[in-house]
């Protein structure tokens, strides 16, 4: 039994020490978060260059300590491993140093992301005259591009993200090149692909805001089309790039329901929460103006802190209810200084380690809510 009333957990949070003021993190010294999620699943993180070649010594440490699966903010993406056409366009050194990485510290590896519409090359789509390939020119790029990537790391990649970010908000496909150029069958081939190039890989879809309903109805609409003509879709990500007050509980518990009901393992893939605010989106061409005030340049205030704690641990409860369907929870960064939300000069304050690469009370909030309730 692991859920625990408002009321129970709130006194928890005073037990140790979040609702009082206390702003550094505590158990960390005796705790770490993969060993208090053990029995209920892999606790992850994104991880930059400088991190898998060892250069981080602030988040190194943290990484090896606390994680153990690891996702690569950028090294896997296609402009990064394929940057150029023709056989000597791959660049391989990076994403091979990345699953090294991975298996020196005994971490399960995932590969994100195959089919995307951004950070890939504009060549992909283009003919040597500037104009748009023709379907059956970007299906063989397509599938030599997860033939080859794929192909190389077979068996050392157990997770795939094959295709991110398809739809719009209103659950419609998203009008990306790979759709324009392909049709919608294009995540059909994406998918058949990646289990052609390693059949034992789980392939998820990955995707952002999938607790709102419109956005949620779709993929459940192209999961469940997926499902019937066999296509081996057996993950589903949900980014979670997450607010304060978004997504409630409530669409937390309920999208994680609706995606475990059609057979799929769930894993949250990106987990952040901008406590800056504005537009509630992860599409990165949006982030630049999404408004929010950049309020925390000095800091978050205590009262902030103990909110993000309740905030971290409230999501927690949530996987934790739902532990026998997820997998995976991952953060998207180490520390607050590596996250994407501090682009255009924000500072923000999203993960469990500030940056200086202390825990913060919501680090303590997070090992908390892992604890089974007759253990409180
Ligand atoms: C998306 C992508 C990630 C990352 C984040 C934020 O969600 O899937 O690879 O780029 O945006 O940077």
């Amino acid at each position: 039994m692991r859920k625990t009333s408002n009321l129970a957990s709130a006194a928890l949070l005073a037990t140790a020490g979040l609702l009082t003021g206390c702003v550094t993190g505590k158990a960390s010294e005796s705790t770490t978060l993969k060993d208090a999620y053990q029995n209920d699943f892999l606790i992850g993180v994104a991880i930059n260059e400088k991190q898998f070649t060892d250069g981080d010594q602030r988040g190194d440490p943290i990484i090896k300590a606390q994680f153990n699966c690891i996702s690569p903010e950028n090294a896997l993406k296609w402009a990064s491993i394929h940057p150029d056409p023709g056989p000597n366009g791959y660049n391989f050194g990076p994403a091979d140093q990345y699953v090294e990485f991975g298996e020196k510290n005994h971490m399960t590896i995932v590969g994100h992301t195959l089919v995307w519409h951004n950070q890939t090359p504009r060549w992909v789509f283009r003919d040597s005259n500037g104009k748009p390939v023709t379907r059956e020119v970007l299906l063989e790029r397509m599938r030599d591009h997860i033939h080859t990537v794929v192909g190389r790391y077979q068996g050392r990649i157990k997770i795939w993200d094959v295709v991110n970010e398809a739809l719009n908000e209103d659950g419609t496909l998203r009008p990306s090149p790979w759709e324009k150029i392909i049709g919608p069958d294009y995540i059909e081939k994406a998918f058949q692909y990646a289990h052609e190039a390693d059949p034992n890989a789980i392939l998820r879809y990955n995707d952002f805001s999938l607790e709102k309903t419109p956005k949620r109805n779709g993929a459940i609409a192209l999961i469940k089309k997926l499902q019937a003509e066999g296509i081996p879709v057996t993950a589903i990500g949900l980014q979670d790039h997450d607010q304060m007050d978004w997504p409630t509980v409530e669409q937390e518990d309920a999208t994680i329901s609706a995606f475990a009901a059609l057979g799929l393992k769930v894993m949250v893939t990106e987990l952040d929460v901008n406590v800056l605010g504005g537009k509630q989106t992860a599409e990165i061409t949006e982030m630049a103006n999404q408004g929010g005030s950049n309020i925390y340049t000095n800091g978050l205030p205590p009262v902030v802190q103990q909110q993000l704690a309740e905030r971290y641990a409230d999501l927690f409860r949530v996987f934790v209810k739902h532990h026998n369907d997820i997998s995976l929870v991952t953060f998207w960064g180490v520390t607050d200084g590596d996250s994407w939300l501090n682009m255009r000069g924000r500072v923000n304050h999203p993960l469990l380690f500030d940056r200086a690469g202390n825990p913060k009370p919501a680090f303590d909030a997070v090992i908390q809510a892992a604890q089974p309730a007759n253990s409180k």
